[in-house]
């Protein structure tokens, strides 16, 4: 065979395998490295081309013919399917980027306060309606405002270890007594009369005190945690009518409808008298159900007289003015009126229940 033809054939083959493999690129930088694998400067062609120097001077112009014809083809096919490619990769990205405006739209799960903070804030807010000013305390409190000052005295049950959450090495400013965590809302009285009194201020006082409250006690109807609503008026000829009378006002606000309630005598070391507050049966309207134990009756808060002890400690004359006061449980308030059963379910974060409660979707 002469050079002439082993070079066209060799040609031949390399146009066939190069148009294959352009026709196979994936993409177009797959495109691109084949261009100069072929066509480059040191490409396939560049290296027949090398070999035509070594051809006899007359046969040169025949094969440099042939392998202009070539490049002139591979880049032509290079060209075509580089705009194929172009094409193909655009749709792909608008397919990509597609916006099917026929698709439903997503949910976007709204939060909400806890029922707790829900109930803290609609507690609080009948009585800012009645004109009562919030107040709030320390939860880290000390004896003198958690105890004393509210007429409870050393050996009361009430400051045993078992109930109270003393804070390990804290002491008072005075370096004199420990801390504690707030068993109650009850203290707030004691601040809040302080406040007022070291303000100059002359009773009227009427004060509703929300917050958290911490006792060593864990099972279906109590919490280490929970919240109270204190609320207590101070101001001359004070009476239990008055108390009566807002608790009417209150409990029915509340529960939305005429609830009967009850004042049953009872024990409270910062009131005098104090009383028990009963509504009548919310779930069975006094017939007397599971929830109310047959009674009829269900208990929902503790008050009474502020003691004479507490104005004193306070330095308002007992004589002169005095006070009703009452403290209230805010997750019992809150299932009584959702018909909540447990009230550990406040605390467990199930979304089953928060979704019930209108908190999580
Ligand atoms: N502090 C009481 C408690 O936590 C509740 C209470 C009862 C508050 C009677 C009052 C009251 O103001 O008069 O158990």
């Amino acid at each position: 065979m002469s050079e002439i033809d082993a070079l066209k054939i060799q040609l031949e083959s390399l146009q066939r395998e190069a148009l294959a493999a352009f026709a196979e690129a994936e993409g177009l930088n797959a495109l691109q490295a084949l261009r100069v694998h072929y066509l480059g400067k040191k490409g396939a062609l560049t290296e027949v081309l090398k070999g035509v120097g070594k051809l006899p001077p007359a046969d040169r112009p025949v094969i440099g013919k042939f392998v202009n014809q070539a490049k002139q083809a591979l880049a032509v096919a290079l060209d075509a399917m580089e705009v194929e490619l172009a094409v193909k990769a655009k749709a792909e990205r608008i397919e990509a980027e597609r916006i099917d405006v026929t698709l439903p739209g997503r949910n976007r799960p709204k939060g909400a306060l806890h029922p707790v903070q829900q109930g803290l804030d609609e507690l609080t807010a009948i009585f800012a309606q009645m004109g009562f000013d919030v107040a709030e305390g320390p939860e880290i409190e000390d004896e003198f405002h958690n105890f004393d000052a509210l007429n409870i005295p050393p050996e009361h049950p009430a400051r045993a270890m078992h109930d109270t959450f003393f804070i390990k090495d804290m002491k008072n400013d005075e370096g004199t007594e420990p801390m504690l965590l707030r068993t109650h809302t009850s203290p707030v009285q004691i601040r809040a009369m302080k406040r007022f009194v070291a303000e100059g201020g002359e009773p009227p006082l009427a004060v509703v005190a929300p917050g958290r409250v911490y006792r060593c006690d864990y099972d279906v109807t109590h919490s280490p945690m929970f919240h109270q609503v204190e609320v207590f008026k101070v101001d001359r000829d004070v009476s239990l009518a008055h108390l009566k009378g807002v608790l009417q006002h209150f409990l029915s606000t509340y529960f939305e409808k005429d609830v009967a309630i009850r004042l049953r005598p009872h024990y409270f070391p910062f009131t005098e008298p104090s009383a028990e507050v009963d509504i009548g049966c919310v779930f069975c309207a006094g017939k007397g159900c599971r929830i109310c134990k047959g009674s009829g009756w269900i208990e929902v808060l503790g008050s009474g007289m502020i003691h004479p002890n507490v104005l004193r400690s306070v330095g308002i004359d007992s004589n002169e003015f005095s006070g009703f006061a009452f403290g209230l449980g805010v997750e019992r308030m809150v299932m009584l009126k959702q018909g909540i059963p447990d009230l550990r379910l406040f605390f467990e974060n199930d979304v089953r229940f928060l979704s019930r409660m209108g908190v999580a979707k």
